[in-house]
């Protein structure tokens, strides 16, 4: 079955971008031309997914502005014939018909607790799940989660996980993988949250994207409050493992960066590369495409 369902996590809080994120949710942050969740969404809608859910926090509830058609705005821009503008709308593009909902995770209880909160949108489907605030680079072509889900067709599995090495340094902010081998596509003998250096099985941090069958819902069902006593999806997928379920790692293509948009320095350094990507001559105007 192709996967074209997905769940965007994207309740955090954004502390560590105060005082930016008081003022805009850090999903619709720009990254050069366009804010952040229009990228995700175009990386996902290109690997054949036409159903997100974002899982967003009470005080973000029209995240999925972005995406909505705007139909006085549009009206405007076509009396006025700035159909240049009007293409550069999501609503108007090649993804527009997408079904994007919005669900509300009314407490932050863990990355587990809110996979779960999008468990009616997903039924009994496999899907994606892309965390709202990483951007993969160049975007048009590191098509990672299209790399993902053919993994998991090819093989068959119960999940496939995006993974890039780290600085030991940096392990402790990580899901870290213990790796069955070296292979570009592994098999995970386990997944340790947010591990101590001394402690971590490899530097093969959790880069995320993830690919899953339904039957992790029964595995969230089942995990107890982890590390910061919140339910770590993390926690999920090691029950999967214990059960010998098949659980794949994807180590990103070295040609591929991955963006954090957690704090101001990552920030910045992602919109100066998305910036230098897309600079303002790129913005045709006779034809509203962005180049490249
Ligand atoms: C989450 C996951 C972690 C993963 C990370 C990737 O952590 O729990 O396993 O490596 O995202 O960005 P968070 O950043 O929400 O603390």
């Amino acid at each position: 079955m192709p996967i074209t369902r997905a769940i965007i996590p994207a309740a955090g809080l954004g502390t560590r971008l105060l005082p930016l994120s008081a003022a805009v949710a850090k999903e619709l942050l720009p990254l050069g031309p366009k804010p952040v969740l229009q990228w995700i969404g175009e990386e996902l809608a290109a690997s054949g997914i036409n159903r997100f859910t974002l899982v967003a926090s009470p005080n973000k509830p029209d995240l999925d502005r972005v995406f909505r058609r705007d139909k006085a705005l549009i009206e405007r821009l076509r009396a006025s014939s700035q159909l240049e503008l009007v293409a550069r709308l999501w609503s108007e593009g090649r993804y527009g018909d997408c079904d994007i909902q919005v669900t509300i995770q009314q407490q932050q209880m863990g990355l587990g607790h809110a996979i779960l909160c999008g468990r009616d949108q997903i039924g009994d489907h496999p899907f994606v799940v892309a965390l709202g605030d990483c951007v993969f680079g160049p975007p048009a072509e590191s098509n990672i989660t299209k790399k993902l889900l053919d993994v998991f067709a090819i093989e068959n599995a119960d999940a496939v996980i995006a993974f890039e090495t780290v600085p030991l340094a940096k392990v402790h902010r990580y899901g870290i993988a213990k790796p069955a081998d070296d292979g570009a596509v592994f098999r995970l003998d386990d997944l340790i949250e947010k591990p101590a250096p001394a402690d971590a099985p490899s530097t093969l941090a959790v880069a995320a994207r993830y690919a899953f069958s339904v039957e992790i819902f029964e595995y969230l069902g089942r995990i107890e409050p982890g590390i910061g006593g919140e339910l770590q999806l993390t926690d999920a997928i090691r029950l999967m493992i214990g059960d010998k379920r098949k659980v794949l790692g994807l180590r990103l293509p070295a040609s591929v960066q991955r963006f954090d948009l957690g704090d101001y320095g990552s920030y910045v350094q992602a919109f100066a590369q998305f910036a230098a990507w897309y600079p303002p001559e790129s913005i045709r105007p006779s034809s509203g495409k962005l180049t490249p």
